[in-house]
């Protein structure tokens, strides 16, 4: 088959994108609002996009009745956020914090999780969670909508700090099978990061 994006006929169940683009790490941000209330939401529109500094971005849709969700509009306005890694201990509680509770009511106590404080942000980190990153908000890129106007908010942070539970290292690296993370897959499905293999990068004879 093939989506033709101009028609916006896939003619499939259901929207296959999203599980073209597999797998997805879960972001599950924590930020602040204006009247210091926290804020937490996983985002799988989220990833590592730069090293020199670390920096990482989340994209946030618009809602369905219009506006900005909470998380993009507190890192906009407030200027920091924490970005916990989610993982499969965790599964039932990331997904309870994705329910869309009115700004001001706090996902963390929703979602029966405990927080502590950050180093260097505001917003607080999830207990539990073996990788915090704390970041100070870089820019936003605004993308289109095919509805017109403003479309997903692409939402870029500087990692200040970077906290690692001592749990799951081994040897000094991050040993995945004690992390646990998991991450989105299209539809409603998911995947936990079992399977870790290793390979070479390939060696390049030099030309003469
Ligand atoms: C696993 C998972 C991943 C999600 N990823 C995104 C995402 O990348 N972008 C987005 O706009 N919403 C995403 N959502 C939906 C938001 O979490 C949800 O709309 C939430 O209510 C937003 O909360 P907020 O308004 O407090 O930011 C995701 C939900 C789940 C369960």
């Amino acid at each position: 088959m093939f989506w033709d994006m101009k028609t916006r006929d896939h003619s499939l169940p259901r929207n296959p994108f999203k599980s073209c683009v597999v797998p997805r790490p879960i972001g599950w941000i924590s930020s602040i609002s204006p009247t210091g209330d926290v804020n937490l939401a996983p985002y799988s529109y989220f990833n590592a996009c730069g090293e020199d500094p670390c920096m990482v971005m989340f994209s946030g849709s618009l809602r369905p009745e219009g506006g900005f969700k909470d998380t993009v509009a507190n890192v906009e306005s407030q200027g920091e956020f924490v970005a916990n890694i989610a993982t499969w201990d965790l599964r039932e509680e990331m997904n309870q914090s994705s329910a869309a509770l009115p700004a001001g009511q706090d996902e963390t106590a929703f979602a029966g999780l405990d927080t502590e404080p950050a180093r260097l942000v505001t917003p607080p980190r999830i207990k539990g969670s073996p990788i915090h990153l704390e970041c100070v908000y870089h820019t936003t890129v605004v993308m289109p909508s095919d509805s017109g106007g403003e479309g997903n908010h692409v939402v870029f942070g500087r990692v200040l700090g970077i906290h690692i539970d001592d749990v799951v290292l081994t040897d000094g690296f991050i040993d995945m099978a004690k992390v646990k993370p998991i991450a989105r897959l299209g539809y409603m499905d998911y995947t936990r990061v079992d399977l870790v293999f290793a390979m070479g990068r390939p060696k390049v004879e030099a030309v003469e």
